[in-house]
């Protein structure tokens, strides 16, 4: 199965900067042998989508409102808008919704299940903070976070899509250890194998701190089946050596 390699552009962009990422992620799209998702700000989602509608970039909404709509909800987003707007996918539960935001459990199995009615894939992030990792604690957490995909579990999709992204390796230049990637990674594979029905498989993004120079090593560990990538994903050149990186990781 190919890797997904998901961009995630955070509040950065202009229409010109979209314009131009598009154009130049069309130019590289031959040569990869990925899935490319690319997470923008919502104001630039159709224009992404218009500009990559006809490649097999999927377009990802990087929030959603836990609210179906349509109704008075100022400044929110629906998931059908979302859907209307291009989109394929969507980031839930990241860890700046998470604690800049505050969204909790609830806000997130109501975001998840407008997603999924909409008919969209969520992509769902989860991660423990550094205090919780030096404590020893972060095992704990992450089934503890697992709990808003126990709920939601008949609703979603047939390949489940979760981001282990652990906190302190987000935007800080810290990437976990490949034995840390791996350690979490088989922890949540097999946690998610017991709470997902049988017809469901779950499938695993690492994010924190990825770029080119070592996206081909966290690759190739195996239970790592792509990369949600910050900062890195914001030129193309950078995110091309990302994806680049994936092809050292497919068996010869
Ligand atoms: P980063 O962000 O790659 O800049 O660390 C990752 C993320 O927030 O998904």
């Amino acid at each position: 199965m190919k890797k997904f390699v998901v961009g995630n552009w955070k509040m950065n962009g202009t229409t010109t900067g979209v314009q131009e990422y598009a154009q130049g992620l069309i130019q590289i799209l031959p040569a990869a042998s990925c899935e490319i998702g690319i997470a923008v700000p919502s104001l630039y989602l159709p224009q992404l989508s218009a500009r990559l509608g006809a490649t097999s970039v999927a377009v990802v909404a990087q929030d959603v409102s836990q609210f179906k709509g349509p109704g008075a909800y100022t400044g929110e987003i629906s998931a059908q808008m979302l859907k209307d707007a291009g989109c394929t996918h969507v980031l839930i539960g990241h860890s700046e919704r998470r604690h800049v935001f505050a969204e909790d459990d609830l806000v997130l199995v109501g975001k998840i299940a407008c997603a999924v009615d909409a008919g969209l894939v969520p992509i769902i992030c989860i991660g423990e903070e550094l205090h919780i990792r030096q404590q020893g604690r972060y095992l704990e957490e992450l089934a503890r976070q697992l709990a808003v995909i126990e709920r939601t579990r008949d609703l979603l999709p047939a390949t489940v899509w979760v981001a282990y992204e652990p906190v302190w390796a987000i935007g800080t230049g810290l990437v976990a250890s490949t034995a840390q990637i791996s350690e979490a990674h088989a922890f949540l594979a097999d946690k998610l194998r017991e709470l997902l029905p049988k017809s469901k498989t779950a499938r695993l993004l690492y994010g924190g701190s990825v770029k080119g120079s070592n996206a081909a090593e966290i690759l190739a560990l195996p239970g790592v089946d792509g990369v949600l990538v910050g900062s890195a994903s914001l030129t193309v050149s950078e995110l091309g050596a990302i994806i680049a990186g994936t092809k050292v990781a497919l068996p010869a």
